[in-house]
C-alpha cells in the first residue's frame, strides 16, 4: 500500500497518457457516471472539478438502475476496476438499452466484454480498486477534454509536480513533527473520526472517509459546510459525544469567503469541543492540484492509522465475502 501511495504523481502521469476513445457527440447534456465505493469516487472528483471548469453537469450513477433523465446526449462512463461490479453492470445494460455509447474504464472483467467497439479503456491490473482512483479519473478528463468541454493538460502537469513534492512530506522517514498524515494518524487514534469540508473538496472528504474505513478499518464520518451549519452544529455545540471527535478541516484557497468565515465561526461554536482538530489544506491553483494534494494526505494518514491499529491497510475482506455471497 505504501509503494502504491508513494506512486501517485506518477499514476497521474501514466493514467493521462493511457489510450482513449474519441467520443463523437456533440452538444452533450452532461456526463454520467456509473460506478460503485473506489470506482465511483472519481466521479465526485470529475463532477467538482467540471464545477469549476464550468462544463456541463456531472451526475454519479451509484445503482444498478439509471435516472430517466439519461439518454444518447450523455456521455456515459461505466467505471469498475475489477470490471465485475454488479450494479455497474445493471446501469450500464440499460444505458446500452437507451441508446448511449459508454466508454467502459476497467482492468477487465464482463465491462471490457460488454464494450462497444473501441470503446473500452484498459487499466494495468493488480490494483485494489480504492488504490487505482487516479488511474480512472484521468482517462475521463482526458476524453473530456478532447470533446472540448474543459481542458486539463496543464491541471495535470501542475498536478504531478505538486504531487511529486508532496509525498516526500508525508512519508515514513518524515517524522511526525513535520509529517501531517502521521500527525493526524496519532490525533484520530481512537476518536471517532469527522471529515469536513467546502463544497468543492466534499468529494475528498468523502475519499478520506472512505479511505479510513477500508484502510484502517474504522468508522468515520464527513460532512460539507455551509449545510451542516443549519444542523450538525447544534450536536457539536450539545452532543457529550463531540469530546470523542477527532476532526480534520479541509481547507480550499478559492472556498467561499462566507464559506471560510463560517469555518471560523462552526470551530469557535461547535468544532473546539473535539478531542483533536486539524486544518489540511489543498495546494496549487488549478482543480485538480488542489482535488489530489488534499485527497493524498488522507490516503497516507489512513495508512498510518491502520499503522497504529495493527491492521493491514491493504485487504478488504467482508467486502469480498458480500461480493461472493451475493453471488452465491
Ligand atoms: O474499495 C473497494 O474495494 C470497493 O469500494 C470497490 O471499489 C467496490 O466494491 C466496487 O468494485 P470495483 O471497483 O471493482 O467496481
Amino acid at each position: 500500500m505504501l509503494e502504491v501511495l508513494r506512486s501517485i504523481p506518477e499514476m497521474v502521469q501514466r493514467a493521462y497518457a493511457l489510450p482513449r476513445p474519441c467520443l463523437d457527440i456533440s452538444g452533450p447534456e452532461g456526463v454520467v457516471v456509473l460506478g460503485m465505493g473506489g470506482s465511483a469516487i472519481g466521479g465526485d472528483l470529475l463532477q467538482s472539478w467540471m464545477v469549476e471548469k464550468r462544463g456541463p453537469p456531472v451526475f454519479v450513477n451509484r445503482d444498478y438502475d439509471l435516472p430517466a433523465f439519461v439518454g444518447p446526449k450523455h456521455i456515459v462512463f461505466a467505471v469498475s476496476y475489477s470490471g465485475n461490479t454488479e450494479e455497474t453492470i445493471s446501469a450500464l445494460e440499460q444505458a446500452v438499452r437507451r441508446g448511449c455509447r459508454p466508454v467502459t474504464i476497467s482492468s477487465g472483467g464482463a465491462l471490457e466484454k460488454m464494450s462497444g467497439p473501441g470503446l473500452h479503456i484498459k487499466l494495468p491490473s493488480g490494483f485494489q480498486p480504492r488504490s487505482a482512483v487516479p488511474l480512472m479519473l484521468l482517462p475521463m478528463l482526458g476524453v473530456v477534454e478532447d470533446l472540448g468541454l474543459a481542458m486539463c493538460g496543464a491541471e495535470v502537469n501542475e498536478a504531478v509536480e505538486l504531487l511529486k513534492a508532496l509525498i516526500p512530506e508525508l512519508g515514513p522517514e518524515r517524522p511526525e513533527g513535520e509529517n501531517q498524515a502521521k500527525r493526524i494518524a496519532l490525533g484520530l487514534h481512537k476518536s471517532f473520526p469527522m471529515v469536513l469540508s467546502g463544497p468543492f473538496l466534499a468529494p475528498v472528504a468523502k475519499r478520506w472517509r472512505t479511505q479510513l474505513n477500508e484502510n484502517s478499518k474504522v468508522l468515520a464520518r464527513e460532512d460539507t459546510l455551509p449545510e451542516m451549519d443549519h444542523n450538525d452544529l447544534v450536536a457539536w455545540s450539545e452532543d457529550p459525544m463531540a469530546k470523542m471527535c477527532g476532526v480534520v478541516l479541509l481547507r480550499d484557497s478559492r472556498e467561499h469567503a462566507r464559506v471560510a468565515k463560517r469555518m471560523e465561526l462552526t470551530r469557535r461554536l461547535g468544532l473546539h469541543r473535539a478531542r483533536f482538530l486539524e486544518e489540511v489544506s489543498s495546494r496549487g491553483e488549478g482543480a485538480l492540484a488542489r482535488l489530489l494534494t488534499a485527497l493524498t494526505v488522507g490516503d497516507f494518514a489512513s495508512f498510518y492509522l491502520a499503522v497504529l491499529r495493527g491492521v493491514d491497510p491493504t485487504p478488504v475482506n467482508v467486502i469480498e465475502r458480500l461480493k461472493r455471497e451475493l453471488a452465491g
